[in-house]
């Protein structure tokens, strides 16, 4: 697994979404796997950028989503569907039946994971998945813990990860469980771009570039990975190189 460290975020995020301009150039249909959360907002904002004053159309690639609050209704605002047409999907010029997110309130929440991951297998598989990390490591929402074999499911969030994302929710707390793809589903992909930024990063990144491949820490997964890369800005690398990593 390459890291590369750029200077700050903003640097960060250019090279990210220059590698994402890249492959559509090479092959407009690409199919992505996208994360939410703050990391990958720099990446959304130069992308869109390169949409409105550069050309870059982004309307024949398929993008599907890593996750899913469940119980959150799309037009929820701390829900991923929010989140996405807010900061890309509305954006840009998607075609909407190509854009994938679970759906977090499907009656029957395990058909709609079933559903999903066919949904990935007939797109013909991801291409490009990018991943942000959670400082336990998370990578989705795969908490520690998350089968490296696993699919598409329900999962039970973190006390941590519930308290860190309640400043997405206003007086209720952040939901219990979540729809989300995959450690197998994302180990699939061709390839991998993780992205991390900031201090409160910086022991997962240590946790996942320098110890062990285990369960316990989801990001390592990506040190199997062939073709997985790092994208870190200088705080988010500042453990590594420090023995500092279990
Ligand atoms: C959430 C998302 C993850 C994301 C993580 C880190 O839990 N499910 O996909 O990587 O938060 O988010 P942030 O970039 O805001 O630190």
């Amino acid at each position: 697994m390459r890291a590369r460290v750029f200077p700050d975020y903003e640097a960060m995020s250019a090279a990210v979404a220059d590698v994402v301009a890249r492959r559509l150039g090479e092959e407009p249909s690409s199919v992505f796997m996208l994360p939410t959360g703050i990391t990958p907002l720099g990446m959304y904002r130069r992308l869109v950028e390169m949409h409105r004053s550069e050309g870059l159309s982004l309307a024949d690639a398929t993008f599907f989503n890593l996750d899913e609050y469940l119980g959150l209704a799309p037009d929820h605002r701390a829900s991923y569907h929010v989140y996405m047409k807010e900061n890309f999907y509305g954006l840009i010029d998607a075609d909407a039946a190509r854009v994938f997110v679970p759906d977090g309130t499907a009656p029957d929440p395990e058909a709609e994971c079933e559903r999903y991951e066919e949904a990935i297998s007939e797109a013909g598989g991801i291409e490009v998945c990018v991943l942000g990390i959670g400082r336990n490591g998370h990578i989705g929402f795969n908490e520690p813990g998350a089968p490296f074999d696993s699919r598409t499911r329900i999962v039970e969030l973190s006390e941590s990860t519930r308290n860190i994302n309640a400043a997405d929710f206003e007086a209720e707390r952040a939901p219990q469980r979540a729809i989300t793809v995959g450690m197998a589903t994302i180990f699939e992909s061709r390839e991998v771009l993780l992205l991390a930024s900031g201090t409160n990063k910086a022991g997962a990144v240590a946790a996942a570039v320098e110890g062990d491949v285990s369960e316990s820490v989801p990001a390592s997964m990506l040190k199997s990975h062939p073709n997985a890369e790092l994208f870190l800005d200088e705080d988010a690398a500042s453990d590594l190189g420090r023995g500092v990593a279990g």
